[in-house]
């Protein structure tokens, strides 16, 4: 089957490159079922919560990193509602925490922009998602480095979504050379003090962490200076009582992360109030997790992509005048904070000085109807989940996605294939499927019988690919940069050989300096420092925590997804699942093409690239173990500089994968098979 394809796509290659490749998709997959709710292409999930939401004093719903993803994942049963699901739901939880005499807050702690075609596929880049996004009546937002790489939209940010919010939104450290006046200026608010609808006085701030890939129009203020500025002292020493402090950063949460600086501010107001509690919203790792600072200090992060919603509550916080503790008919919190022994949380952890009646519950809920419809109305029904202004905000996605052509059909994607669910190169494999891809479709036709080495970084790529219509916007999700493909003709094959192993050895792309970005969407191509801007695709680190348990028994087998594991144990999964694995995959992958058919070698090859590595190539070639002698005056364009990485899986897609358009089989989502 595979090897029909194959000859099938080597039959017409010789025009791909050339016309057929970046072109508009040619069918549209616009299902028309006339079902008001979700996308309407989307799946309904399989498997829902465990059990009903501890309900505290005062609680919290936690978006981070949505990314443009706002249409939901089409192709997951896991996370398939969408951006109006979501509106409907959080009126419904609003209600209920009324009814409950509680407080319910809203927080999103920043990354709007970058990977999914709502957002990416407008200019400027989020124009569309911003609007719909902005449906959501959040408490307290922060700024993503997602929204500053960009000129552009980091002034957007400036003079229409933090205008938006208001006081709401909050830039503790960071500004923005305002063009009007040429001064700099904070882009949202440095603080909000407010009193809750029940009583309750917060005082909250945004902390970005040390961001350094800013374009040059906005500044980040180092948390490390942030924490001595007299303003931040004042608020901190405020004229008024606080009896909570929230911590808001586009920043993780565990604070021996090397880029947090969550811990920094913690500390700062542990200083001040030894035994006031804290509560952090944290991101930008795209991970679950929850840390305990101290017995009064707990910090949540809630994953990604529309994938996670965090819930936090929080009892036993001391006030005048303050309701309802422990609200009946609804589990409540029943968990002290204590803090990991030593070397755990690590790095001078602050410390609430005295004894403590806090309680704490978090939870993190698989981003579907299901799993919306059951904690809003405490039972599995749909029929009264949806309000006026979600399903409005739905129709809204699924007109948008017809107008900007996401649902533009390019081929069907006959299986998923994951970045790291399977062992490198193995069936499932998405960087297998990339290798041969990159032999079909990137031909230059005057050399197309010159035999080749292509080498491309694997982190030129976003997310997984899954089963189903591949779509304009899955261009956008799986490989969305536009890197074009480079080459130096004819080096010896004893010389080009030898480069994929030196790229992957490591010693070349993580040198690269990214603190001055010099292409568009630098930050999240594969060579970025991963301190600065960790992988967009599957997390890093904490992640493999995360994937590495044995789930206890459900009655009925679990589908794959989360299982996280943080420093409340393992138990904060909502929806039961069990673990998808996880293998780590090289920096490089080289395809290879035209090579003689008597399995011989060839005596040269031309060596093709995307055009970020060009420097790497040349210096690998021209190591002492290689011998090479090139400069980059050897390189040329081996394709139009518009055939880029976003264009060759639509050209691969639209030779390989005709079966069954324009009714694609869709899969369950990723990790299953
Ligand atoms: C999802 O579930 C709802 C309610 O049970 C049903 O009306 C709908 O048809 C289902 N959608 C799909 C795609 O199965
Ligand atoms: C979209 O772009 C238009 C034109 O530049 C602008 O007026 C509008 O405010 C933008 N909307 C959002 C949500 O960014
Ligand atoms: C922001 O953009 C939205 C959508 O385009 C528009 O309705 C709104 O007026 C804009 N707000 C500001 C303050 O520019
Ligand atoms: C940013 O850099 C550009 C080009 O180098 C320059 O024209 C502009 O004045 C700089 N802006 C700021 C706010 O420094
Ligand atoms: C807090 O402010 C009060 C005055 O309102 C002052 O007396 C006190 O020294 C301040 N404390 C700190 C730690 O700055
Ligand atoms: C704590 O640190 C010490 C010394 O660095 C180490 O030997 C020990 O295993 C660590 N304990 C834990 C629980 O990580
Ligand atoms: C950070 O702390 C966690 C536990 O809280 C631990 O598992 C992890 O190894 C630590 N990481 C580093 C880099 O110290
Ligand atoms: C905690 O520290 C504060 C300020 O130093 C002090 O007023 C308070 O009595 C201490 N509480 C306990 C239980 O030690
Ligand atoms: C739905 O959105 C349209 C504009 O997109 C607006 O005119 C209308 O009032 C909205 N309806 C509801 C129920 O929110
Ligand atoms: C969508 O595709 C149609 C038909 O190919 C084209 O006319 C239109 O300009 C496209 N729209 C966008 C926003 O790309
Ligand atoms: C060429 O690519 C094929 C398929 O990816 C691989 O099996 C083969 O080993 C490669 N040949 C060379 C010489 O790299
Ligand atoms: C193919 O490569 C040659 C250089 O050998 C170059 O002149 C030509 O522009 C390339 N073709 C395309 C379509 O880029």
């Amino acid at each position: 089957m595979l090897s029909r394809i194959i000859t099938a796509a080597i039959a017409t290659r010789a025009v791909l490159a050339c016309d057929s490749c970046y072109g508009e998709p040619e069918h549209d997959v616009v299902l028309t079922r006339h079902v008001r709710r979700m996308q309407p292409d989307a799946q309904n999930a399989t498997s829902g919560p465990k059990a009903p939401l501890e309900w505290g004093q005062i609680n919290f719903l936690h978006t981070t990193d949505t990314h443009g993803w706002l249409e939901g994942h089409i192709k997951e049963q896991n996370y398939g509602a969408d951006w109006g699901d979501f509106v409907s739901f959080t009126k419904g939880m609003k209600q209920k925490a009324k009814h409950l005499g509680v407080d319910l807050l809203l927080v999103d702690t920043g990354d709007l922009h970058d990977g999914a075609g709502l957002s990416d596929a407008t200019k400027p880049n989020g124009n569309v998602s911003n609007a719909i996004f902005e449906n959501i009546d959040y408490d307290l937002l922060t700024i993503g480095n997602h929204e500053l790489y960009v000129t552009e939209i980091a002034y957007e940010t400036f003079t229409n979504f933090s205008k938006v919010y208001g006081d709401k939104y909050l830039t503790s450290n960071v500004q923005i050379s305002n063009p009007a006046t040429g001064q700099w200026e904070y882009i949202g608010k440095k603080y909000r003090y407010f009193t809750t609808e029940q009583g309750l006085r917060i005082m909250a701030f945004g902390v970005l962490f040390d961001f350094t890939g800013n374009s040059n129009v906005s500044k980040v203020i180092k948390a490390a200076e942030l924490v001595q500025q007299q303003w931040f002292l004042d608020a901190v020493n405020y004229t008024e009582p606080i009896d909570l402090f929230v911590v808001t950063g586009h920043n993780p949460v565990r604070r021996n992360d090397t880029s947090s600086t969550i811990g920094k501010v913690v500390d700062a107001i542990r200083k001040v109030h030894p035994d006031t509690p804290i509560q952090a919203f944290g991101g930008h790792s795209h991970i679950r997790d929850f840390a305990v600072y101290d017995t009064k200090a707990t910090g949540l992060e809630s994953g990604r992509y529309c994938e996670t919603l965090g819930w936090l509550a929080l009892s036993g916080i001391e006030s005048s005048g303050y309701g309802t503790m422990a609200p009946s008919g609804v589990p409540n919190p029943t968990r002290k904070p204590i803090p990991p022994k030593a070397n755990a949380t690590s790095s001078g952890a602050s410390s609430s000085n005295g004894t403590s009646d806090l309680l704490v519950a978090r939870r993190y809920l698989d981003w579907n109807r299901l799993t919306f419809a059951y904690h809003a109305e405490g039972s599995q029904k749909y029929t009264t989940f949806d309000t006026a202004k979600g399903k409005n905000t739905t129709n809204e996605i699924t007109s948008y996605r017809q107008s900007l052509n996401l649902t533009s059909l390019y081929g069907c994607a006959p299986q998923s294939y994951c970045q790291t669910c399977k062992p490198f190169l193995a069936d499932g494999n998405l960087f297998g499927l990339l290798q041969t891809a990159l032999s079909t479709v990137v031909i230059n036709e005057t050399r197309k019988d010159t035999p080749r080495l292509i080498i491309i970084n694997t982190g030129s790529v976003r997310f997984d690919l899954a089963k189903g219509p591949f779509t304009y916007d899955d261009s956008f999700i799986v490989s969305p940069f536009d890197d074009a493909f480079q080459f130096i003709p004819d080096v010896p094959y004893s010389q080009a050989s030898k480069v994929l192993g030196i790229l992957n050895a490591g010693a070349f792309q993580k040198k690269r300096d990214l603190s001055t970005a010099d292409f568009n969407f630098a930050p999240v191509l594969a060579d970025r420092d991963i301190c600065i801007d960790p992988p967009l695709t599957h997390a890093s680190g904490m992640a493999k925590r995360s994937n590495a348990r044995i789930i206890r028994r459900q009655a009925a087998d679990p589908s794959p997804g989360y299982t996280t594991k943080d420093d409340f144990g393992t138990d904060g999964d909502d929806t039961i699942h069990k673990a998808i694995p996880r293998y780590s995959q090289p920096n490089d992958l080289q395809a290879n093409a035209s090579f003689p058919t008597d399995g011989s070698l060839p005596e040269t090859v031309d060596l093709v690239f995307l055009d970020f590595i060009a420097s790497y190539i040349v210096s690998a070639l021209n190591g002492a173990d290689v011998g090479g002698n090139y400069s980059l005056s050897d390189v040329s364009y081996y394709l139009p500089k518009e055939f880029t990485t976003n264009s060759y899986l639509p050209a691969y897609a639209k030779v390989a994968w005709q079966e069954n358009v324009p009714d694609c089989p869709v899969g369950t989502g990723i990790g299953s098979s």
